[in-house]
């Protein structure tokens, strides 16, 4: 660990509060470097509260992670996933805070709420480096974040929407988890893009980023506006929008072609169904940022200077892209 001397209380602490957070969501944390802290003097140690593993997305954003904060990058990494419950993310955070990591990373799962936790790392003095999705917090209470513009995504969709649906279309959408950045950004983002269109929002509802909450929620709207009442889905994800193909092939429907759907990641089973003609647009949503937040996470430790934001660019995919990048895509 760099910098820091656990007292013998706060490394019970960490004991007991690791144990603890290991058998909570089974057995997903992993500390990925050796001997809890007891390498060599310049071993980085680093909390990383990840949201959970809600999908396609966030197995390859959190492989990435493992790989550039490895005990070969210089790194041991004490590794939480909350199974999407922010109060089970805050409670990690602060475990990470009794531990005394070196720094803490944190996708968080929603946006609110980060404000009294942000406030004790800082008392702490461990500098707090988000990762993919942002908060309403000050920018103060962290050092950077490297991340995607949300809004920019649900822009690009509902920029695809708007140039192809140009006759009275009814449209229900799968949304991200409630309260989160990209559910939020890239519901205002594809709203704008479509005012003054004929496509009308006729539902929207949260599937929570699982592609069994699309498919459920789907199936409700499947059974409220039927088949002939919906053309056109647009889900805040691929792990939705491949649950709601499910959903509606199970309703007697070919997605892509009766109903036609929009979705945001390009993660390989997304582009896979683009390609069979199942979805019809997907906008990119690039987890691969493992790399650059380690780079940051040495920078903010070594006292440089960090851009208070880093975004990561997005491509946007039809069929025939969709066809071309699948054969090298790493997700
Ligand atoms: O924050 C990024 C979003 O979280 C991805 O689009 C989604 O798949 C993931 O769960």
């Amino acid at each position: 660990m760099r910098n820091k001397v656990l007292s013998g209380l706060a490394l019970l602490g960490a004991v007991t509060l690791g144990l603890s957070a290991c058998g909570s969501d089974g057995g997903d944390d992993v500390a990925a470097g050796s001997g809890g802290g007891g390498g060599g003097d310049d071993v980085i140690t680093v909390g990383f509260a990840q949201t959970g593993s809600e999908s396609g997305w966030r197995s390859a954003n959190t492989e990435s992670m493992k790989e550039a904060f490895s005990e070969e990058n210089g790194f041991e990494l004490v590794f939480n996933a909350a199974d999407n419950d922010p109060a089970a993310q805050i409670a990690a955070v602060r475990s990470f805070i009794n531990q005394g990591v070196d720094a803490i990373v944190i996708a968080p799962i929603v946006e609110d709420g980060w404000d009294d936790v942000l406030q004790e790392a800082q008392d702490a003095d461990i500098p707090v480096i988000l990762e993919d999705r942002t908060v309403t917090a000050s920018e103060d209470l962290y050092a950077t974040w490297v991340g995607l513009d949300f809004k920019l995504e649900g822009q690009k969709a509902g920029e695809w929407a708007a140039e192809n649906f140009t006759e009275p279309t009814t449209m229900v959408v799968l949304e991200g988890t409630t309260g989160s950045a990209p559910a939020n950004d890239r519901a205002e983002g594809f709203d704008a893009a479509i005012e003054g269109t004929p496509i009308e929002k006729i539902d929207s509802q949260t599937g929570d980023f699982t592609r069994d909450g699309g498919k459920s929620v789907m199936e409700g709207f499947l059974q409220k506006y039927g088949v002939d009442g919906i053309d056109l889905v647009y889900a805040h994800n691929d792990d939705m929008g491949l649950g709601a193909i499910e959903a509606i092939e199970a309703a007697g429907a070919v997605p892509g072609e009766d109903i036609k759907i929009i979705t945001i990641d390009a993660v390989r089973d997304g582009m896979q169904a683009l390609v069979d003609g199942k979805i019809n647009y997907i906008v990119e949503c690039n987890p691969l940022l493992g790399e650059k937040a380690a780079e940051l996470v040495k920078a903010v430790l070594d006292g440089e200077e960090v851009d208070k934001r880093t975004i990561v660019e997005d491509q946007a995919f039809d069929q025939a892209a969709a066809e071309e990048a699948l054969p090298d895509r790493k997700y």
